[in-house]
């Protein structure tokens, strides 16, 4: 039985002191919460933050992006070690924003995917067609394209340590979610991808989350279908209230 897991990227959202009271609601609002994995991901600025002040919690830490190097001169960037350092144990990677605005493509994707997983960071990986190529019937293309380059060459163990996010572009931030069905039929397609890559037993273990336009009155309902093994949540993850309920309408 795969366990849930509810992801909140606040993309370039939140100073500090805002994520400070963010999370200081988030520990209150989910102190009992244990029945699905819940995982912050809020920008770099904040991370030393929120790691301090989730200390204890069964609240989790995530990146948004990381370089593939473990050091070296990459002005801007940040290591897979630096962000474990910071008691990061997720980063997303290959997020559709940063493969449309940073060129991000799948050979790269997979080299950050390589470089967090020999760091023991467990990357959540994002893929997810435009609204274009779902009009033009290529989503089974596109998606299993995605999901082969940014896997390729992991381990068994490997793609168990990884958390395949389907965010289908269309959907991300617009108000517009895919339906229950559509999205089920991308993960189940996702899940078959994954099998035919390792085994049938792998694919079964492999968490799936679906992301956009998640909000309290859509999340159990995309939460009850049996491929889709939480969420990642955008512009509802940046309040405590909303976030908090669809961390619960994950609850078995
Ligand atoms: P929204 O929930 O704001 O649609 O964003 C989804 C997303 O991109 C999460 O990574």
């Amino acid at each position: 039985m795969r366990k849930k897991i509810v992801a909140g990227n606040w993309k370039m959202n939140k100073t500090a002191s805002d994520a400070e009271s963010l999370v200081r609601a988030l520990r209150e609002e989910l102190a009992n919460f244990r029945e699905a994995d819940v995982v912050l991901c809020p920008p770099f600025t904040d991370l030393a933050t929120v790691s301090r002040l989730i200390q204890g919690t069964h609240l989790d830490l995530g990146a948004q992006n990381m370089h593939y190097e473990k050091s070296g001169a990459f002005t801007g960037e940040i290591s897979a070690d630096m962000l474990r350092d910071l008691y990061c144990h997720y980063v997303i990677l290959g997020h559709s924003e940063r493969r449309q605005y940073f060129h991000e493509d799948d050979a790269l994707v997979n080299r950050k995917v390589k470089a967090a997983l020999a760091s023991s960071l467990r990357p959540i990986v994002c893929v997810g067609e435009t609204l274009e190529e779902r009009d033009a019937g290529r989503v089974e293309e596109v998606v299993s394209t995605q999901v082969k380059g940014s896997l390729a060459g992991l381990s068994g163990k490997e793609l168990l340590d990884t958390i395949v996010a389907y965010e289908p572009v269309w959907a991300i931030g617009t108000g517009r979610t895919a339906t229950s069905d559509q999205a089920e039929d991308v993960h189940a397609l996702i899940r078959k991808t994954l099998a035919e890559m390792a085994s049938e037993a792998v694919a079964q273990g492999v968490r799936i989350q679906y992301g956009g336009s998640v909000k309290p009155g859509n999340a159990k309902e995309l939460f009850s279908m049996p491929d889709i093994d939480g969420g990642l949540i955008g512009g509802a993850s940046l309040d405590a209230h909303s976030f908090a309920e669809i961390v619960r309408a994950a609850a078995r």
